[in-house]
């Protein structure tokens, strides 16, 4: 049974996922709440070797679909290993990136179809779907200038300006076909601001205290 809850932050390249996790995680260790922490694509040694694999600039060859498939993959292996067990447990786990990544970039942005690619990955969580998506809603014209650029090591982060805003409105899309999961907030106010905003809205809905 499951007894954790499940929080995963999404949003274009840059937007602040990693520094917003970042503040979580130091607001739970200072109010001694337990939680797990993994990025995706990787969380484990295959799914890691799984996600060079998928970055690797010299694999610009690969097709969308297999790309979809490779994620998704990573994902199955991360979930049995590291999420299930977790959740089982009762503890806490916080992601970066998970389903509604895959639904904007490879459903939509690659154009396999967003209701194709969100029965894929149904089927890959099973039960263990996230309780709470935090969607950091900055659009990458915003949010490759924080970056101060693209990371040439990244082949995603390597597409045209027009890939990465066909992203954005894929995650538009994945906030429709899961309205009361996936929660907007826009991190276009100061880093301390913004977290306050996502401390707010999981102790609302009784993810954290
Ligand atoms: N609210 C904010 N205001 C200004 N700058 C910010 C804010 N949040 C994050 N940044 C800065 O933006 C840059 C990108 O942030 P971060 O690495 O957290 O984004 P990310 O979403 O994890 O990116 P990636 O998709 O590459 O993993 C960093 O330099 C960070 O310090
Ligand atoms: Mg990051």
């Amino acid at each position: 049974m499951i007894k954790g809850k499940f929080i995963t932050f999404e949003g274009c390249e840059g937007v602040g996922k990693s520094t917003q996790i970042r503040m979580l995680k130091e607001y739970l260790k200072t109010t001694n709440q337990e939680a797990i922490f993994i990025r995706e694509p990787g969380g484990n040694s295959i799914s890691e070797k799984i996600r060079e694999l998928i970055l690797d600039p010299a694999n610009s060859s690969m097709t969308s679909m297999c790309e979809a498939m490779l994620y998704s993959s990573a994902r199955s292996q991360l979930i049995e290993q590291v999420i299930a067990p977790a959740l089982d447990n009762g503890t806490t786990v916080i992601c970066d990136r998970f389903i509604d990544s895959t639904i904007a970039y490879q459903g939509y942005a690659r154009g396999l179809g967003v209701q194709k690619i969100k029965l894929m990955n149904e089927l890959v969580c099973g039960d263990y779907m996230p309780d709470l998506t935090i969607f950091l809603d900055l659009p990458p014209s915003d949010s490759f200038k924080r970056k101060g650029g693209h990371d040439k090591s990244d082949r995603m982060e390597l597409e045209s300006i027009e890939f990465h805003n066909d992203v954005y409105s894929g995650y538009i899309e994945a906030t429709k076909l899961y309205p009361t999961r996936i929660v907007r907030i826009s991190p276009r106010g100061s880093k301390s601001d913004t977290a306050s905003a996502i401390i707010k809205t999981l102790q609302a809905r009784g993810l954290i205290q």
